[in-house]
């Protein structure tokens, strides 16, 4: 059912943990599942220096998460905002179509922690990333209704 690349993922992921003076930090929820992830950044002349994540989610979610940080060192916002669904699931040899939105909680984590740093420093945020922004916090804000708070739960599945 996975392929090499996310079993690997899964088993050694990389990127993983908080960085504690994060300078971003993204939060997202998915509605029908429950399953939380954060992204931390550290950012430098506009470059993503470091990055981490936590995720509490299936084996997909860690996989995509530990992928997503992976492309996204080293890039620019610019770059790395950019990056889909569809390059996390192409890195990782595919995903079975069942699994394919779990690609979407890493890129929305890593726009909701380009989103943070971006306000926090009071810099130009595009509208799409706003939007981005609105959607996804909504989402979150439904998923914790819905599921609760999984910062002091294990994760299910
Ligand atoms: Fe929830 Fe994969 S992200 S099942």
């Amino acid at each position: 059912m996975y392929s090499k690349e996310v079993m690997e993922h899964f088993k050694n992921p990389k990127n993983v943990g908080e960085i504690k003076d994060a300078d971003g930090v993204g939060k997202v929820g998915n509605f029908t599942c429950g399953d939380i992830m954060w992204i931390y950044i550290k950012v430098k002349d506009n470059v993503i220096t470091d990055i981490k994540f936590k995720t509490m989610g299936c084996a997909a979610a860690i996989a995509t998460s530990s992928m997503a940080t992976e492309l996204a060192k080293g890039k620019t916002l610019d770059e790395a905002v950019k990056i889909t669904k569809q390059d996390i699931a192409t890195s990782l040899g595919g995903l079975p179509a069942i699994k394919l939105h779990c690609s979407v909680l890493a890129t929305e984590a890593l726009a909701e922690a380009i989103y943070d740093y971006l306000s926090k420093k009071k810099m130009p945020i595009s509208d799409d990333l706003k939007k981005k922004h609105e959607q996804i916090k909504k989402e979150l804000e439904m998923t914790e209704k819905r599921h609760g708070d999984f910062t002091k739960d294990q994760g299910h599945c």
